[in-house]
């Protein structure tokens, strides 16, 4: 696909993977099925709660909690810009306002509580929290915020499938939890996404919603069950696939294996880095257990040319990426909603200086090595 001596990202995709596609290959039933159901049983225990709704992807994980929420026009939702646009794209299809809130600072990327609490109005609907980089977002706090005004909290849980942290397992701590399965997350089935929520009969609406709203599923009716249905909602087809769903239920288990690799790089990360001079590493303060590390971000001093910075690091065959350019400043958000430069001063100051390094549980220590040769000469050359 590329000649990066080493990529951003690269799915680790096996045998176990491969012999659980060909067996649903062969079952007879590709959509949302049986295999689904135990991926949805097993990713719930997982994350220590009782179920979980499997859905095509992130996104559509995330409108399926506004619209289980009923959000509408007139509605507004404080979210982070400092995270992928998807939650404010379906906020704005939804018809609401999204309100975008600073993040904490350098040393920690999430969205700040108390920045959240002052962007509250009567309006607020929803509060949405994402753990950047699979790093916790002060949950305590803005649960409080959410509490206080009695409106519920929706993790973007895209970058930390089945993680704990010291607030929970994240996801399941506030009332709405959405992950991503897409190509390059921690779990990756290509496209995938999954639901868990706090209330059952959320979760069941999200279910149904899932499906057109039919009060019969295809598969019911494949299994003989009745073949006339109601629709008691106005819902989409955001169904996943039994191939997806396979994929899923294998790397699930082996997640904690996975999990520990991406410790070990991260370790080597932060340990080779320390003294690169230009080179800052967000949340140094967290233990490196605490986080699934879905990226490994880094900060370069301020001034450093960053497309410069990448080409130095392309030279050397090293991919980086940019997570990520902040939503209140792409054109549709400015046209539509009036967001200016100077809107959210932190985020603006730090996404400049943010760049991704290579990540993957495949990555061997000499890719690692050759990832921190490269940074150190992108960051002499760039000073
Ligand atoms: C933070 C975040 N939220 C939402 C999404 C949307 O997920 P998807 O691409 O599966 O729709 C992603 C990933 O792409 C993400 O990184």
């Amino acid at each position: 696909m590329s000649d990066w001596k080493v990529s951003l990202y690269r799915p680790r995709i096996g045998s176990a993977e491969a012999d659980a596609v060909a067996e649903v290959l062969s079952s007879g039933w590709l959509s949302n099925g049986p295999v689904t159901r135990r991926f949805e049983q097993a990713f719930a225990e997982a994350s220590g709660t009782t179920d979980s709704v499997a859905v095509s992807n992130g996104t559509a994980a995330l409108h399926l909690a506004f619209l289980a929420l009923d959000l509408g026009p007139g509605d507004e939702v404080v979210l982070p810009s400092l995270s992928f646009v998807s939650a404010a794209a379906v906020v704005t299809l939804s018809g609401a306002t999204p309100v975008f809130a600073d993040i904490t600072g350098a040393h920690d990327l999430c969205v700040d509580p108390a920045d959240v609490a002052a962007r509250i109005t009567p309006r607020t609907k929803a509060i949405v929290a994402m753990h950047y980089g699979g790093y916790a977002a002060d949950l305590p706090a803005l649960a409080a915020v959410a509490r206080e005004h009695g409106v519920p909290l929706v993790e973007d849980s895209a970058h930390a499938p089945a993680t704990r942290s010291e607030h929970g397992v994240l996801g399941t701590v506030g009332d709405i939890g959405c992950y991503s399965f897409f190509a390059t997350k921690n779990l990756a089935t290509g496209e995938g996404g999954m639901v868990v929520a706090r209330d059952p009969e959320v979760l069941e609406r999200i279910r149904r919603l899932r499906s057109h709203a039919l009060t019969v599923s295809a598969q019911d009716r494949h299994r003989g069950g009745p073949s006339v249905y109601d629709v008691d909602g106005f819902g989409l087809n955001y169904r996943p696939t039994e191939v997806g769903s396979a994929i899923g239920l294998v790397q699930l288990q082996d997640l904690p294996g996975r999990q520990r690799r991406r410790e070990e790089i991260v370790r080597q990360y932060r340990a080779a880095l320390a003294d690169v001079e230009g080179i800052g590493i967000p949340f140094l303060d967290r233990a490196v257990e605490d986080s699934a590390h879905h990226l490994f971000p880094v900060l370069l001093a301020e001034g450093t040319e960053r497309a410069a910075f990448q080409e130095h690091l392309a030279a050397a065959g090293v991919q980086s990426g940019v997570h990520y350019p902040p939503s209140h400043l792409f054109t549709a958000y400015r046209e539509r909603f009036g967001y200016t430069e100077g809107h959210l001063p932190v985020t603006e100051a730090v996404m400049e200086r943010q760049l991704s390094l290579p990540l993957y549980v495949d990555m061997s220590d000499a890719d690692t090595a050759l990832v921190v040769d490269a940074v150190r000469h992108a960051a002499r050359a760039t000073a």
